[in-house]
């Protein structure tokens, strides 16, 4: 029978043309109650080592060991050792997922007899880098950096992995010599409070070698997605109030120095919600910072308890909201599921967003923007 509803063929001008569907990114339109999000749980550990090879244990973790005041005594430099004790990881060596993989085909079977209603190998919805989630929670407040992240379903699991923009790309290579410098700053500072041993002390003497990794996988569930994600963390604190990972992190970061009321409101605006995303994703409990004075010496010292940040900013109403952040990454999520459904390792949707427009996507098969390994495809089919 024919359907009654077939109407003729309208001119090709006058056809409503299909237009991929966009995710607006607009804080207004995610400021609702703060949604699940299930407390973390460590699932394993890996490291990488100082020629940037994996291993499946924490070789590569170290233990926080603050000096006792605020007022770092000798004082820290931040610059010593920049010209001639560093050895920089190689940047333009694109890794994508590769090591997060390996600890995931190495964790096959576990992970497998976890049990999947799906009957999918790897018993969760997303698995990604933290990092790449941090750039999607404070989408909707930044106005400087876009992003590019390529996804691809896999055996019922969407694997999303950043693909660097061009203009990241040409900062990368352009990158002055003093804020290379700065970027040393921060790993030195990572130097001066963390030991190799639990009841050790710092070595600031020793070589910066930004190669080495210590990584935790955690598990958790935002909203109705679950997610099992890797992230570099800076220490654990063998004598905190919070034994067990990942609440025993801690997440060093470095600042320059605060002044006025109005630096301290602007650091919290712009700055600390980077900080509270890359900790609060992965239930790092503590973010301590050092503020650097012009000299390259760390002033004061600062703890933040992560899930204390929101009581900081509550007070400003031009601040980011934390809900914001949260519901925005539910809301990509699951356009990622709506947009993404071909089970298929080969066929990319490739996500862009740049400040000012909604996030759009298009889509690619074959080549070019693959980035599941065979190895990793052939070792999840058996
Ligand atoms: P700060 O944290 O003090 O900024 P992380 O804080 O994530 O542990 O990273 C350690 C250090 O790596 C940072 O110190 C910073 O110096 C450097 N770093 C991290 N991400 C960077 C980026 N995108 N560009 C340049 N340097 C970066
Ligand atoms: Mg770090
Ligand atoms: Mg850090």
């Amino acid at each position: 029978a024919k359907s009654p509803s077939l109407s003729p063929p309208l001119p090709l001008s006058q056809r409503s043309r299909w237009a991929p569907p966009t995710l607006p990114t607009e804080p207004s339109l995610y400021d609702g109650p703060f949604p699940f999000y299930r407390r973390p749980a460590e699932e394993g550990r890996f490291s990488l080592d100082a020629q940037r090879r994996y291993h499946p244990d924490a070789r590569q973790l170290r233990y926080f060991a603050p000096p006792p005041a605020e007022h770092p005594d000798p004082a820290f430099d931040l610059r010593h050792g920049y010209r001639d004790r560093y050895v920089r990881r190689d940047e333009s060596e694109r890794e994508g997922l590769e090591h997060l993989l390996q600890w995931v085909a190495g964790n096959r079977d576990r992970l497998r007899a976890q049990g999947d209603a799906a009957g999918r190998p790897v018993n969760a919805d997303f698995v990604t880098w933290r990092g790449h989630l941090t750039k999607v929670l404070t989408t909707p407040y930044e106005s400087q950096e876009g992003w590019l992240l390529a996804v691809s379903l896999f055996r019922g699991t969407l694997y999303v992995s950043e693909v660097e923009t061009p203009a990241a790309r040409q900062q990368r290579e352009q990158r002055s010599d003093m804020l290379q410098e700065l970027a040393y700053m921060g790993y030195k500072f990572e130097r001066y409070m963390c030991a190799d041993t639990p009841d050790g002390s710092p070595d600031p003497t020793g070589v910066v070698n930004t190669n080495e990794a210590f990584c935790t996988v955690v598990r958790t569930r935002l909203g109705s997605h679950s997610l099992l994600f890797a992230g570099e963390v800076d220490c654990m604190d063998p004598r905190g109030a919070w034994p067990e990972a990942p609440a025993c992190y801690v997440e060093l970061k470095t600042c320059k120095e605060l002044h006025s009321p109005a630096q301290r409101k602007s650091f919290y605006r712009h700055k600390l919600i980077k900080w509270w995303a890359q900790s609060f994703l992965p239930g790092v409990s503590r973010i301590v910072a050092g503020f650097r004075a012009p000299d390259g010496s760390v002033a004061a010292l600062e703890t933040f308890e992560t899930m204390k940040i929101f009581q900081l900013i509550r007070g400003d109403r031009g601040c980011w909201k934390p809900a914001v952040c949260m519901n925005f990454c539910e809301a990509f999520l699951a356009f990622l599921k709506r947009v993404v459904t071909e089970d298929d390792p080969q066929l990319v949707h490739l996500f862009a967003w740049e400040p000012g427009s909604p996030v759009s996507y298009t889509r690619h098969q074959g080549a070019e923007h693959v980035f599941l390994p065979a190895w990793y495809v052939e070792t999840m089919s058996g």
